[in-house]
């Protein structure tokens, strides 16, 4: 806030705090004309009368502590503009305060599974535990929480990789997050092209399609450059995330549409990062969970 907003915010809290007060004394007034306190006004509705009661103390005493405390709770505590408050609470020092208070009391936890390579502790019992915990809080709203994906996220529970299996390939994946980048190909190929070579991803996993389509679908799957990411063989590439076309895995949907989507107009998939959101020791465990997904069974 600027200094100038800031008075503005106090001024305007303080005087609205003291037209309470104000306003409070101001209605107590008797004014000229009026009955004084305790007396009939001379208001009267079928022979009923009304007496000018005063509010009853315990209320009005309310109405002053109201006043009073906030005077002091903006003394204490940041609410008048850029003043920090006597106390120098802040909700951002309380969260920090509580993370490190987490840190110390878990941290060493942590730590002692981080010196332990992933295949041993995803044997762990307790390891796994502490890393299924972790993996419902930070990773469950996009692959699910029994980590099986759903389209457009892959399911990490089938030993199937976009970016390889090995302990060294998950915690790389978690720590620096994946960008899956397919170009869109319908510019290039054309719609009959697109019907062709899909026709001709879809044979590959032994679907039922047209052999003619297939076949000009196979040529184009080299000319358009398809080879160049998915392999001679479509077998994919784990080093950009490349799927294997040739399983009955798939990320982005499994119908003719999508494949013909997928392969029209691209799709960008990002994985986020977690070192610096998590920290090292918490990815290695997390890691070592991933991996047990698939390797204890
Ligand atoms: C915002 C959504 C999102 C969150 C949160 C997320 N992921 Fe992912 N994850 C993805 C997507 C999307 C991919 C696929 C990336 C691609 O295709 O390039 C992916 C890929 C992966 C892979 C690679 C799978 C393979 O086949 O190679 C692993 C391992 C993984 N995530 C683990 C995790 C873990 C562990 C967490 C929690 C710390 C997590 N993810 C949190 C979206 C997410
Ligand atoms: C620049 C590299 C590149 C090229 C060229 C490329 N792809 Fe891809 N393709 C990818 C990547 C990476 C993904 C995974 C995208 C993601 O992570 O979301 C993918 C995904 C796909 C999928 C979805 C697979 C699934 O499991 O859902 C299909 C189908 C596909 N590509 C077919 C093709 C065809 C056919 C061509 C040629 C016309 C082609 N790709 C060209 C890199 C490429």
């Amino acid at each position: 806030m600027t200094t100038l907003a800031s008075y503005w915010v106090i001024a305007l809290t303080l005087v609205n705090i003291f037209a309470c007060y104000w306003l409070i004394k101001w209605t107590m007034k008797v004014r000229e004309g009026e009955s004084a306190v305790g007396e009939v006004t001379g208001h009267a509705w079928d022979g009923l009368q009304e007496y000018n009661n005063p509010l009853p103390r315990w209320w009005l005493w309310l109405f002053y502590f109201t006043i009073v405390f906030a005077l002091v709770y903006l003394v204490l505590y940041p609410g008048l503009g850029n003043f920090k408050g006597m106390l120098g609470w802040s909700s951002a020092g309380q969260y920090m305060d509580e993370v490190k208070t987490a840190d110390a009391k878990y941290g060493p936890i942590f730590a002692r599974f981080a010196g332990t390579p992933i295949p041993e502790l995803a044997k762990d019992k307790q390891a796994m535990e502490a890393g299924r915990r972790l993996f419902a809080t930070y990773c469950t709203q996009c692959h699910g929480s029994d980590a099986g994906g759903t389209t457009h996220f892959p399911n990490l529970t089938d030993n199937d990789w976009l970016y390889g299996g090995t302990p060294e390939k998950i915690k790389e994946t978690i720590l620096n997050g994946r960008n899956g980048l397919m170009p869109p190909m319908g510019p290039v190929l054309g719609e009959q092209g697109v019907e062709e070579v899909a026709a001709y991803v879809m044979s590959l996993s032994g679907r039922e399609v047209d052999p003619k389509l297939a076949e000009a679908g196979k040529q184009k799957f080299v000319s358009a450059g398809c080879v160049g990411c998915h392999g001679m063989d479509a077998k994919g590439n784990q080093a950009i995330g490349a799927p294997n076309l040739t399983d009955t895995t798939w990320l982005h949907g499994s119908t003719a549409r999508s494949i013909k989507e997928t392969i029209t107009k691209g799709r960008k998939s990002h994985m986020p990062a977690h070192k610096d959101f998590l920290g090292e020791d918490k990815v290695h465990l997390l890691a070592a969970y991933v991996y047990s997904l698939s390797h204890n069974k």
